[in-house]
């Protein structure tokens, strides 16, 4: 493989910023230092003073591959990651079939190996009857089992509350939970049901989708989690009344850690008014109090990462009435420069940026040799161009489902650069198709 010097680069990583030069060969960082520039590259890259970050971790999107690739694939998604400077994705198993067993991980593992862009892990789903195979998997071979504690797309609800308790108690890595209560966002539907008929405004989803019913099923997920000592992750928090479950402070340590997700940061529910159905998703966008709150959570360590939930729909799909059009929009392309917007109002530094994005989800999962800007490590980069400014156009737009929920908002950032294994994903605006992403290796969580 060709080696490659990036010259001239403002590096962050694990905590600091300095100017440097990278060298990488083999796909790994050779040599991170301030004066690289003598030593011989097949490639050299001027950074020009822009920012290296290492490349972001997304431990969250759904990639529709087998069976809904109409709405997306993992090549097509892929593609738009290594865009928005994603180098790695964790994929949910709310696919047709649904990822339940050992041949369901392995059949995507063998795709991701022919058309992925970027590295890859995939989740085995839990469901109400397949707590065998979630006891037999071998460390590895998953990036962690998912678990719908509330039914969202793909209709995977485990609500059987002895199987829930086998699976806190057995599960041998790390579990990542959705929590929303199910029987309380059924009655809240019939509610509105009854005073809207079909008619049901979209503002309504975070009244529908509550504060209560997600406060109701992620406290039952930590209390889990602490009598079986169990290793939890708990998706896309929404809500500033949900945060004292979480502790604030290193992830060394936490057996329950938490995530949020670019589009709760970005959105808050006066953003229904303009965008509609294109923002409904479950947990739902909130007020702008558990907005602020969930930022000055991230600020705090009280929230550990921050991923997509990248959860493309066509717009067909999203132009139905409240209770048909499906839940989820798609981010991966967006989510590093809209995370900017934070970072220029000051609500985030870049090196909590780089922390939340890249670090911690490679921690949490304890991903081997990516997630930080090391020597030896595989070189995940991406170069941002932080004083260029992007007003997000469909043109852009590379994501199958071929809209944004960004389009007409500027993002204060602009990807230059991807790289993935030491080759150059995306550069100049354009996708390099030849490069393929590498399985991620895991070591123990649980
Ligand atoms: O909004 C969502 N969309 N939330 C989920 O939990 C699933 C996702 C999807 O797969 O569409």
């Amino acid at each position: 493989m060709p080696s490659l010097l990036i010259t001239n680069a403002v590096v962050v990583n694990e905590g600091r910023r300095f100017a440097a030069d990278v060298l990488i060969t083999d796909g790994r960082i050779a040599a991170v230092g301030g004066d690289l520039q003598s030593r011989p590259a097949d490639r050299v890259m001027d950074a020009a003073g822009r920012l290296l970050l290492p490349g972001m971790i997304d431990d969250q999107v759904h990639f529709r591959e087998p069976g809904v690739t109409y709405k997306a694939d993992i090549a097509s998604e892929s593609r738009a990651a290594v865009a928005g400077g994603i180098t790695s994705f964790m994929e949910m198993p709310n696919t047709r079939p649904p990822t339940l067993d050992a041949e369901q991980l392995a059949a995507k593992y063998a795709r991701a190996a022919e058309v992925s862009r970027a590295n890859y892990g995939f989740y085995l789903g839990a469901s109400n009857d397949n707590i065998d195979a979630i006891r037999a998997l071998p460390v590895g071979d998953a990036c962690g089992v998912k678990v719908f504690m509330g039914a969202s797309t793909g209709n995977m609800l485990v609500d059987d509350p002895q199987v829930l308790d086998a699976i806190f108690r057995d599960c041998p890595v790390i579990i990542a939970t959705h929590c929303e209560d199910t029987p309380m966002i059924l009655a809240n539907e019939a509610e509105y049901r009854q005073r809207y008929g079909e008619d049901v405004p979209m503002a309504a989803h975070p009244l529908i989708r509550s504060e209560a019913a997600c406060l109701k099923s992620s406290t039952l997920a930590v209390d889990l989690a602490r009598r079986h000592d169990a290793r939890l992750h708990v998706l896309h928090l929404t809500t500033a009344r949900e945060l004292a479950l979480f502790a604030p402070g290193p992830i060394a340590g936490k057996r329950i850690t938490v995530e949020a997700c670019v589009h709760h940061l970005y959105f808050d529910e006066r953003d229904y008014a303009e965008k509609g159905a294109l923002i409904k998703c479950n947990p739902a966008i909130k007020r702008p109090e558990d907005r602020a709150a969930l930022l000055g959570a991230i600020a705090e360590d009280r929230i550990d990462v921050i991923a997509t939930d990248h959860a493309p729909h066509t717009l067909d799909e999203k132009a139905g009435k409240y209770f048909q059009a499906p839940a989820g929009l798609p981010l991966v392309q967006d989510a590093l420069p809209s995370l900017f917007a934070h970072v220029q109002a000051g609500k985030l530094t870049l090196e909590q940026l780089v922390h939340k994005t890249s670090h911690a989800p490679a921690e949490c999962f304890n991903v081997q040799e990516r997630g930080y800007i090391r020597e030896g490590y595989w070189a995940d980069l991406v170069l941002v161009d932080a004083d260029k400014p992007v007003t997000r156009t469909r043109e852009q737009v590379l994501y199958k489902c071929g809209w944004s929920a960004f389009e007409g908002r500027e993002l204060p950032a602009t990807i230059a650069a991807t790289i993935v294994n030491g080759e150059v994903a995306f550069e100049n605006g354009r996708v390099n198709d030849a490069v393929r992403g590498q399985r991620l290796a895991f070591g123990p969580t649980r």
